[in-house]
């Protein structure tokens, strides 16, 4: 018999260009903001994971896990794992899975990343190291480059526009205004969007994800201390390259996560009343609508030109700004994920669904070649 967990609480820093802290002052920050949120003590806490992709490149810092050890009074055992841009969201997965099985009780679960004491050119290599370094990388691809690709392929074989793609990005600005811990707070209207300088063409700076600092960690247990449990984690992998892929418009590992999810909960996907979608370039969430099964191929702009992804839509995605406009500071990004969707259904989140009983955190590493699905439900 599995052991239920429970989101206890959580906490972030501010995402964004933090050149006053380090990566150990963020990850200390979204430590205290956690078990500040909690009513736990800081020796109840029996193991730490650490969600991180690039500490030792960026930051000049590994050994991570022992690291947020460190900062507790007791030093619990601690590890550190790595996905890519789904490092979050596989240390979520990675505590569900020890807390389920018994091993641990009470898990602090780290997300944190530092980018920006780097060059932008050198952390545009690094990102690179989430996708086949032998048969994407020579060809000179970034990320935003491979998601270009995928966007001219979804444009091509679709039919929509580039003023369609800004609608994307205009709802999560639009959404990030009222998040005290997003990187931009500014709308920015479509029209803008679509004339913002290229990157990759069709992919444009606003388009895109930014280069972010930051950190979040949320507080799991098996104890029966909070209204919130997790109803399903679920994990799926696909090949590195694009060029191993049968479509590109599509990616099978959010598939095959979502399908995990809903067989593990029980539930069905239209009784998900939020969803913190990994929105890293505007053409992704497209892409993720049709996958989790929200739009049949093709159609999931629709639910932007109907505005049903509003937070008062029959929909809501991202209220939180999503990577777009709250930022992506790549590790932070799964466990902030999971945060938002607890603050969602506690009532705690800026932009509040009316409501909301159950919510789904996507978080995806590579382009689609990890993916993890947390299904967090209101007991
Ligand atoms: N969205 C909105 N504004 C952005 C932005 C973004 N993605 N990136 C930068 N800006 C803003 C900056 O704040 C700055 O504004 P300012 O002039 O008012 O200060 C301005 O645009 C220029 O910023 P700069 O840092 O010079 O941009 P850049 O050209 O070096 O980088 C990108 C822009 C899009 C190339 C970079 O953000 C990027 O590579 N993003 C993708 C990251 C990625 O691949 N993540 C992994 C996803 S799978």
């Amino acid at each position: 018999m599995l052991e239920t967990v429970y989101v206890l609480g959580g906490g972030q820093t501010r995402f964004g260009e933090l050149w006053d802290y380090s990566l150990t002052d963020l990850i200390r920050e979204a430590l205290d903001q956690a078990i500040g949120n909690t009513k736990i003590l800081p020796t109840d806490i029996d193991t730490v994971v650490i969600g991180n992709m690039l500490g030792g490149e960026t930051a000049e810092q590994a050994h991570l896990g022992t690291l947020v050890s460190g900062l507790l009074p007791h030093h619990p055992p601690a590890l550190r794992v790595e996905a890519a841009c789904a490092s979050g969201g596989l240390a979520v997965h990675t505590a569900c899975a020890l807390l389920e099985s018994g091993k641990a009780e009470t898990i602090l679960v780290v997300g944190a990343e530092k980018l920006t004491d780097v060059s932008g050119d050198f952390v545009s290599r690094a990102l690179m190291h989430a996708a086949d370094a032998e048969k994407d990388a020579p060809s000179g691809l970034t990320f935003p480059g491979i998601f270009a690709l995928t966007a001219a392929a979804y444009m091509h074989e679709y039919g929509i526009t580039r003023e369609n793609l800004s609608l994307v990005s205009e709802s999560s600005h639009r959404a990030a205004v009222k998040n005290p811990y997003a990187q931009f707070r500014k709308e920015i209207p479509a029209n803008v969007i679509s004339k913002s300088p290229l990157v990759a063409d069709p992919l444009r700076l606003l388009d895109c994800s930014p280069i972010s600092d930051g950190a979040s960690a949320v507080v799991l247990s098996t104890r029966k201390e909070s209204p919130v449990r997790i109803a399903a984690s679920s994990l799926a992998s696909d090949s590195l390259s694009l060029t191993d892929r049968s479509s590109i418009t599509s990616f099978e590992s959010t598939r095959e996560a979502m399908n995990r999810a809903l067989k593990e909960s029980g539930l069905d996907r239209n009784v998900i009343d939020y969803i913190e979608l990994h929105d890293c370039f505007s053409i992704a969430t497209l892409i993720h609508l049709e996958d989790l099964g929200y739009a049949d191929a093709g159609e999931s702009i629709r639910l932007f030109l109907d505005r049903d992804t509003e937070a008062n839509g029959s929909l809501p995605i991202n209220s939180s700004g999503g990577l777009k406009a709250c930022g992506h500071p790549i590790g932070a990004t799964g466990v902030k994920q999971v945060l938002d969707c607890f603050k969602q259904l506690t009532g705690q989140a800026p932009s509040q669904v009316k409501n909301a009983k159950r919510a789904l955190a996507h978080n995806l590493g590579g382009v689609g070649a990890t993916c993890t699905i947390h299904l967090l439900e209101a007991l």
